[in-house]
């Protein structure tokens, strides 16, 4: 047997490592005080620029309550000065965070506190066109003033998801002018914008129709503003009257009260319903007509779906108040599955509102239309609905991000995707980002009621099982939507 002999005191080898060894706590201190200074400089950028808000935030807060309030249906598809590049809407952007991610110089370079975000469609191959942004001003005579200023970037929006289209949805980000900026004497604002591709055009001035609204947050009346729903628009011939009513009456008894949909094409009766709820002030219905350049499916996915998503996200929440955003379709009933409504579900799910969660994630449950109708009926001449009638499921719930919907607190949120969330705000730390969280299927699913999604016999060999949750809610719905659909269509009710 052969031993190695190992001296056990190896002088020469000592001192080796000792060395390595001091280097090592030196090298850990030296990036323990790196960090602490770049943590201590973003600390201190976030409190120059929210102090920075909060100065201009009196002075301009009174301004805006002058401004004219464009009503929202005038927001429409607009030509910029770019192609075949198209802007619907733009919003005030100040969240701290958001401005200094998307540029850490700007508070050096003293050019801005804040943006202008246009929610645009862009081909994907030009995103990084260098562009000018023109503001306009409406001075005190009623002439106007343009400005211009270099744009900050266009970032692809839902990126993840646009399956190689050659269109995407698009942030157009324009940096918002001081307020000693502007050159009209008494107006501090501009109140719309375009922008170009970044010649020097000094002399040119672009096409009147070609500016876009700004919005900037509304004045707020007094009432509750805490839950908004977003959906899909509605195209080819939308024209599931009856679904559209169950689904506007479900949320509406959840607590929501502002629907937005994007009417790009619908039928007669359901612009009846949407006219209806218009006029209650429940529903904001939006022009939503793309140019022929864009091919549904072919080179944009489905009708601008993330165009709207988002514009819905910045509509409801930083122009019109709302704290929470819902993203679902109309055969898509987020259901709670232990509370009575989403204000309780959501003091559940987001205790002091103070957490990193910025979103929740419901999670898929199919209830299939090929499954026979439950036979627990509802008050005679209540019209059927799926979200009572089809109370057989896919056993399984699909994971999260599998068709899941979402609700989101929007001052967290930077970018929406369909079944996710694509970009969460940062936090003050230097690392961390607001967080998605699942929700446990037993608070709340996602219940989906539609055909089958693959071949019909893998449906029908898929287990399933009964789940009545939905009836906890239906029989009060029922009656909801017996009263709504005999105020809309009163002649021809069955
Ligand atoms: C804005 O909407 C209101 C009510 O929705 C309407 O009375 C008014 O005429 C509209 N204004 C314009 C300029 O379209
Ligand atoms: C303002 O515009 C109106 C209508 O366009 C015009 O009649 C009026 O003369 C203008 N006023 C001034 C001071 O330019
Ligand atoms: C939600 O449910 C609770 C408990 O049933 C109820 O007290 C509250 O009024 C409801 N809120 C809304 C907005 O419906």
């Amino acid at each position: 047997m052969v031993f190695k002999y190992r001296p056990i005191f190896n002088w020469n080898f000592f001192r080796r490592n000792l060395r390595r060894a001091k280097i090592f706590p030196i090298l850990l201190a030296s990036l323990g005080v790196v960090w602490i200074v770049v943590q201590q400089m973003r600390l201190w950028n976030l409190s120059s620029l929210k102090s920075m808000t909060e100065t201009f935030g009196d002075e301009l807060r009174r301004e805006m309550e002058r401004l004219i309030i464009v009503n929202e249906s005038d927001d429409t598809w607009r030509n910029l000065g770019v192609n075949d590049w198209r802007g619907f809407s733009a919003y005030l952007e100040t969240r701290p965070e958001v401005v200094l991610e998307e540029d850490d110089s700007l508070i050096y370079a003293g050019s801005t506190w804040g943006f202008i975000r246009i929610i645009s469609i862009v081909p994907v191959s030009a995103a990084s066109t260098q562009l000018a942004c023109s503001f306009r001003y409406h001075s005190t005579a009623n002439h106007t003033t343009i400005l211009k200023k270099p744009s900050i970037r266009t970032e692809l929006v839902a990126f993840g998801e646009n399956f190689g289209m050659y269109y995407s949805a698009a942030y157009i980000l324009c940096p918002l002018p001081y307020p000693n900026e502007a050159l009209p004497p008494g107006a501090q604002l501009p109140v719309g914008l375009t922008v170009s591709i970044n010649r020097d055009r000094s002399t040119d001035s672009p096409d009147p129709t070609d500016f876009i609204t700004i919005r900037y947050p509304k004045p707020q009346a007094t009432n509750e503003k805490s839950f908004a729903v977003c959906v899909q628009p509605f195209h080819h011939h939308f024209d599931k009257v009856d679904d559209l009513i169950a689904f506007i009456e479900y949320y509406r008894m959840m607590g929501v009260n502002r629907f937005t949909f994007y009417r790009d094409s619908v039928t007669s009766g359901v612009d009846r319903v949407l006219d209806y709820y218009s006029r209650l002030n429940v529903a904001v219905v939006l022009h939503w007509k793309l140019q022929d350049l864009y091919d549904f499916e072919r080179n944009l996915r489905v009708d601008g779906i993330y165009a709207a998503l988002n514009d819905c996200l910045y509509r409801s929440v930083f122009y019109d108040g709302y704290r929470y955003v819902l993203g679902v379709d109309v055969d898509e009933y987020i259901v709670p599955r232990r509370h009575d409504n989403f204000t309780e579900m959501m003091e559940h799910l987001n205790p002091e509102g103070a957490g990193i969660t910025g979103a929740w994630i419901f999670r898929n449950v199919f209830y299939y239309l090929m499954y026979d109708d439950d036979l627990v009926t509802l008050s005679p001449g209540t019209p059927r609905m799926n979200f009572h009638s089809k109370t057989r499921r896919w056993e399984r719930t699909n994971p999260p991000h599998d068709r899941s919907k979402f609700i989101v607190q929007g001052r967290d949120v930077v970018e929406l995707g369909n079944h996710r969330i694509w970009k969460l705000k940062r936090t003050w730390s230097l690392f961390t980002r607001f967080k998605e969280t699942a929700v446990d299927p037993d608070v709340g699913t996602s219940n989906h009621y539609r055909f089958c999604e693959t071949e019909i016999d893998t449906c029908w060999h898929r287990k399933s099982i009964i789940d009545r949750t939905a009836h906890r809610f239906t029989h009060k719905l029922g009656l909801r939507v017996k009263n709504i659909y005999r105020t809309i269509f009163p002649g021809n009710y069955r």
